[in-house]
């Protein structure tokens, strides 16, 4: 019997079925499966070229070929982000949604990388090359010794890149990129799979770094960046709230980087501007001290980042009281109510419950349990928190407060921008940030009792 294989994927998350369905099974998104093109006809296999493919063993790869050094482009945002520079013949892939600022941002990397010495090329399917100088011309890096190709076939691509052999090329989007080796329509998983092998194998080959840039898409029309996650060395996606001018570049794998790495940017008229400190940033909007505002003290990547959360508690007029959450997890907010309820005795049952991170900035770090827990109660109890205080620390489910890491960089982030007193679980060391009061805590009932006189 012949061996079923999976032949139709998920233009959403890329998960492979043998069978159609209307509706994935693995992501839940609806009318994204279509049947995958194989890549190519098999056919006999080719006689080997001999040599290619043989093992090296890994102490003569090491004495023989030294990394090579990185390359930083001067935006100190993006070198940040990719853990220090460009490495040579990395693949990296930027994801985002569509207008979030994707060609803005690369446009002026391969300008800064251009300037620090790299020969770039900067391939853009989406635009044509009128349209990518007047941009550069908008963002002032029009003498920039940038090299444009408006193309969409990836043969000709790889001609030309073939020709130049650039250090670094920019292909702007993988998603318009179209293989005549493959049948299927421009965007689709086989088509942007076969486009991304190609490059990020040329790459490999050539000694040249490639940067992929792939919209995020909702309805799975075309697929998204997901299908190619697996096969580039950095994955990096950029993000920013609608209304909000500040843009986050954050780093979700890297093989020669930290991950969880951001770097902060502002759109402005000419183009994004570097957020050297970013603290500053999400708190510049912050009024007066008012219920329910608490600062956070938390870590992004390597660096320290203050930021402000903000919680609504009202009574609720529906017979099953409302929890939005924008810029956390949904699922943590449930579970410190139920630890605020079960350990404190504080019932937020009949109540609407609304949490907020301030300035449109996402917060994945556990840390974070203590400043939610302290700004539910700040509302619900309609008392302000003292304003120079910063707040972190973990919540277990038995109400414990646990130790996080680096409460020596968090305080000193903290003083830097004039707060004066911190409240932490017990545990974490003050170090050289002498000047703040710390005010540490076993577990909650004692930070309730202690903020709230409860
Ligand atoms: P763009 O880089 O084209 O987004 P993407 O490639 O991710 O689709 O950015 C588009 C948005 O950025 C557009 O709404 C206008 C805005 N923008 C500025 O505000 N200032 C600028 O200097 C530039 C070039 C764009
Ligand atoms: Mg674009």
């Amino acid at each position: 019997m012949a061996k079923a294989s999976a032949n139709y994927v998920c233009a959403a998350c890329s998960n492979a079925t043998t069978k159609w369905a209307g509706r994935c099974e693995a992501c839940g998104a609806w009318n994204t499966i279509s049947e995958e093109a194989p890549l190519s006809k098999a056919g006999p296999a080719k006689k080997s070229l001999g040599g290619r493919g043989r093992a090296v063993p890994l102490t003569d790869l090491s004495s023989t070929e030294p990394a090579p050094p990185r390359v930083a482009s001067g935006l100190s945002e993006l070198d940040r982000v990719l853990g220090g520079g460009l490495v040579p013949s990395s693949a990296i892939l930027v994801g985002g949604d569509p207008g979030i600022g994707k060609s803005t941002l690369l446009l002026q990397g391969a300008a800064m990388f251009a300037r620090a010495g790299l020969k770039v090329i900067y391939a853009s399917g989406e635009e044509a090359s009128a349209q990518v100088r007047m941009r550069a011309q908008r963002l002032g890096l029009a003498d920039a010794p940038v090299k444009l190709a408006a193309e969409t076939n990836l043969r000709d691509i790889l001609t030309t890149l073939e020709q130049e052999r650039p250090d670094l090329v920019i292909i702007d989007s993988i998603q318009t990129m179209w293989s005549d080796n493959v049948e299927s329509a421009p965007g689709s998983v086989s088509q942007v799979r076969a486009a991304a092998h190609e490059l990020t194998s040329f790459a490999k080959r050539s000694g040249m770094s490639v940067i992929l840039v792939g919209h995020v898409t909702k309805d799975g029309q075309i697929a998204g960046p997901r299908v190619v996650e697996h096969m580039v060395d950095t994955v990096l996606y950029f993000e920013g709230e609608r209304g909000h001018q500040f843009r986050i570049l954050r780093a979700v794998k890297n093989r020669f980087g930290p991950a969880d790495e951001i770097g902060v940017f502002e759109m402005t008229g000419a183009g994004l501007a570097e957020v050297t400190n970013p603290s500053a940033l999400f708190l510049s909007e912050r009024g007066q001290p008012s219920p329910g505002s608490v600062v956070f003290a938390g870590i992004e990547g390597t660096r320290p980042v203050l930021c402000e959360l903000q919680a609504l508690v009202a009574p609720s007029p529906h017979s099953q009281p409302r929890r939005t959450v924008v810029g956390w997890d949904g699922g943590r907010l449930a579970m410190i109510l139920a630890v605020l309820e079960a350990r404190c005795g504080i019932p937020f049952a009949g109540l609407d419950v609304y949490l907020n991170v301030a300035g449109g900035m996402k917060i994945s770090e556990p840390a974070a349990d203590l400043a939610v827990a302290a700004a539910l109660l700040s509302a619900r109890e309609d008392v302000a928190l003292p304003p120079e205080t910063v707040v972190f620390g973990e919540i277990s489910l038995s109400g414990a407060l646990r130790p996080v890491s680096q409460t020596e960089n968090r305080l000193k982030e903290a003083q830097k921008l004039g707060f004066t007193s911190a409240i932490a679980p017990s545990g974490g060391k003050a170090g050289a940030a002498t000047g703040m009061k710390l005010q540490q805590m076993g577990d909650l009932t004692a930070f309730v009792g202690d903020l709230f006189g409860a």
